[in-house]
C-alpha cells in the first residue's frame, strides 16, 4: 500500500517543527524530525571525540552508530544505542556541528535507510532540508517553509533565552548555517520544483497549517493563491 508522505523543508527557525507536529496531529499521522538524526550524529561525534574529517575514522564510527526512532504515541523519540538523547542535541554547539557534519556525503548516506524505513511503515510528516528533493522525491505533498532571517533569529533567540547567547550571535550563526546548508554539494537545502512555497514571515502556526491542509484536501491548488 502506498503511504501518505508529506515533506516540509526549509531553513532553521522557519517554524518547521511546530508546523510539522501540528499538521501531523491534524492528519493523524506520525511526525519525523530528520534534523534530530543529524544532531544525534554530531552529538555522538562530540561525545566519542571522533575526528570526522578523517574519512576512515568517520566510516568506522558510522558503521557502529545505532540510531533508532522509538514510537511514543504519535511522536517517534530518537534513541542512540537505546538511550533517549533528545535532551542533549538542541544546544548551539550541536547545531553548528550538525550543520558542518551534515555536509559530509558518508553521513547523509548513513542516515538514508532509517528515514526510508519509517516511510515504509507509516503515513508521516517528515521535516528536514532535503526531504522533498533527495529522500522522498515522490512524496504525496511537498512544502517549503521560508521566513525572513531576522524573524527566524528572533524566534530562536526567544526560545534559547536562558542560554545567554546574544541575538547578534544567533543571527550571525543562522546566516552562516543557511549559507552552509544551501551551498553544500550533497543534498543542499533547496525547494523542490514541485514543492509549495509558504512564506511564514507574517503568518502564525495556525495560518500555515490551514494553508497546508487546504492544499492537501484539494480545496486550494498550489497556484490558486500567492501563499
Ligand atoms: O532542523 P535542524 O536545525 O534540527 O537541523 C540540524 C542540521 O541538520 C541543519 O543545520 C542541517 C542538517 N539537516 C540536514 O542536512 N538534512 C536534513 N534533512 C535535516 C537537517
Amino acid at each position: 500500500m502506498d503511504r501518505r508522505i508529506i515533506t516540509i523543508d526549509g531553513p532553521a527557525g522557519a517554524g518547521k517543527t511546530t508546523v510539522s507536529k501540528a499538521l501531523a496531529r491534524e492528519l493523524g499521522c506520525v511526525y519525523v524530525d530528520t534534523g534530530a538524526l543529524y544532531r544525534a550524529v554530531a552529538f555522538e561525534i562530540r561525545c566519542q571525540h571522533i575526528n570526522w574529517e578523517d574519512s576512515a575514522q568517520l566510516e568506522r564510527f558510522l558503521a557502529c552508530l545505532d540510531l533508532d526512532f522509538v514510537m511514543e504515541g504519535r511522536e517517534p523519540v530518537l534513541t542512540s544505542s537505546g538511550r533517549d538523547i533528545s535532551a542533549y542535541i538542541r544546544t548551539h554547539e550541536i547545531s553548528m556541528l550538525a550543520s558542518a557534519t551534515s555536509a559530509v556525503p558518508q553521513v547523509r548516506k548513513a542516515l538514508l535507510g532509517i528515514q526510508k524505513s519509517i516511510a515504509r511503515e507509516r503515513d508521516a510528516v517528515f521535516e528536514g532540508r532535503d526531504m522533498g528533493t533527495a529522500v522522498f522525491p515522490d512524496a504525496s505533498y511537498k512544502f517549503f517553509l521560508a521566513a525572513d532571517v531576522n524573524v527566524r533569529a528572533r524566534r530562536r533567540f526567544e526560545e534559547s533565552n536562558a542560554s545567554g547567547i546574544s541575538f547578534e550571535k544567533i543571527l550571525e550563526d543562522m546566516v552562516k548555517r543557511d549559507s552552509d546548508d544551501t551551498r553544500r554539494a550533497v543534498s543542499p537545502l533547496k525547494q523542490a520544483p514541485d514543492a509549495v512555497l509558504i512564506d511564514a514571515t507574517a503568518l502564525d502556526v495556525f495560518q500555515v497549517v490551514e494553508k497546508m491542509k487546504r492544499i492537501i484536501n484539494g480545496v486550494q491548488t498550489r497556484f490558486s493563491d500567492q501563499i
